[in-house]
């Protein structure tokens, strides 16, 4: 049996060419090499958006024809969506019984995103629990390691602490999951900043060739570079960051050197740059108008993922009571 892999990620909506990066090209990958499980966590989207819930649904759609569009394969992989499948709910709860608190307290992202949200109410109990809920979707499915960024290592922490008081306290039921980190090139969004939803930065997997393109024309540069004659550095470009990932050696070694004699144009430049991320994207949106126009396949995929995810989670969660002879 290949080797088990598991990870999840909270709907909110369209996704972008960073998480195309960070996460979603790895998975991807993945695919060829492990048995592999992904869900979309619509029950964590809650611990931040329980005062309006109106879009947690729709995103879990965006999210999943994200995934199918960018070559996540439902017939490879087990595709599915956490609130789908109740033994996530049960499990957690269970863990609820035995985590202490102080472990949850001290979880860094508690305090980070508690700060960094201001504008509602993280003092909940579900906020604090965040982490024992993602201990039990990972747990239920006993894999061998998570695909995680490095922002979830302090929760993967967890989960295998959750893990071990679990085995000591009963019996050995759950195998402690490892990292799996995978080193990816940092894009940054259209004003230089890191490429993010909430910075309204991003170049999305579904924005079509005309917006690509736009979106380049209007993206930060060398901020040293103002005149066309001025020489510039791409070292300091986000746009040559684009290069670096997207476009063919020739262009990159072109830009490299043109750029820094001003022989070539940042206007030039970012065409170049959009024509390849355009090629890069192009598969992805015609995978995507075939699945909109049969909006049954991924009703299908859902249901399909849903049933095989059950059938994991269902013979974990009876270990685990058995264990605790409930
Ligand atoms: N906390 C993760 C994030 O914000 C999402 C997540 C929930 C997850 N459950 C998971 C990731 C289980 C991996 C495994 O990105
Ligand atoms: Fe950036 Fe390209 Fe302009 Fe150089 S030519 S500053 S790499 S956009």
């Amino acid at each position: 049996m290949p080797d088990r892999v598991l990870s999840g990620m909270q709907p909110s909506g369209r996704l972008h060419l960073g998480n195309f990066l960070g996460a979603l090209d790895n998975w991807q990958r993945l695919q060829e090499t492990h048995e592999c499980f992904f869900f979309v966590a619509d029950w964590h989207a809650l611990s931040t958006n329980y005062a309006d819930t109106s879009q947690v649904k729709t995103f879990t759609y965006e999210v999943l024809i994200d995934w199918l569009a960018a070559g996540i394969d439902p017939e490879r992989s087990t595709v599915f969506v956490q609130s789908h499948v109740p033994e996530h709910a049960i499990l957690y709860l269970l863990f609820s019984m035995m985590t202490p608190i102080p472990w949850l307290e001290r979880n860094p992202t508690y305090k980070e995103k508690q700060e960094y949200l201001t504008d509602r109410d993280l003092s909940t109990y579900g906020f604090l629990g965040y982490p024992v809920l993602q201990a039990a979707d990972i747990l239920l499915y006993k894999p061998d390691a998570v695909p995680v960024g490095k922002d979830q290592l302090p929760h993967l922490e967890l989960t295998r602490e959750i893990a071990r008081r679990f085995n000591s306290l009963y019996q050995p039921v759950f195998p402690e999951p490892k990292e799996l980190l995978t080193s990816f090139p940092k894009v940054l969004g259209t004003d230089g900043k890191k490429m993010s939803k909430s910075y309204g930065n991003t170049i999305n997997l579904s924005d079509q060739e005309p917006v690509v393109r736009q979106k380049l024309k209007t993206m930060v540069t060398d901020p040293a570079r103002v005149k066309r004659t001025d020489p510039g550095n791409p070292d300091i470009c986000p746009v040559f960051d684009f290069h670096r990932i997207f476009s063919p050696l020739p262009i990159i070694d072109q830009v490299n050197q043109e750029c820094r004699t001003a022989e070539i144009g940042c206007v030039q430049c970012k065409a170049f740059a959009a024509g390849a991320i355009v090629a890069r994207l192009a598969p992805l949106w015609e995978t995507r108008a075939a699945l909109e126009a049969h909006p049954k396949r991924i009703e299908d995929v859902i249901h399909h993922g849903c049933q095989k995810a059950s059938r994991v989670a269902h013979d974990t969660l009876e270990e685990a009571k058995k264990a605790m002879k409930i």
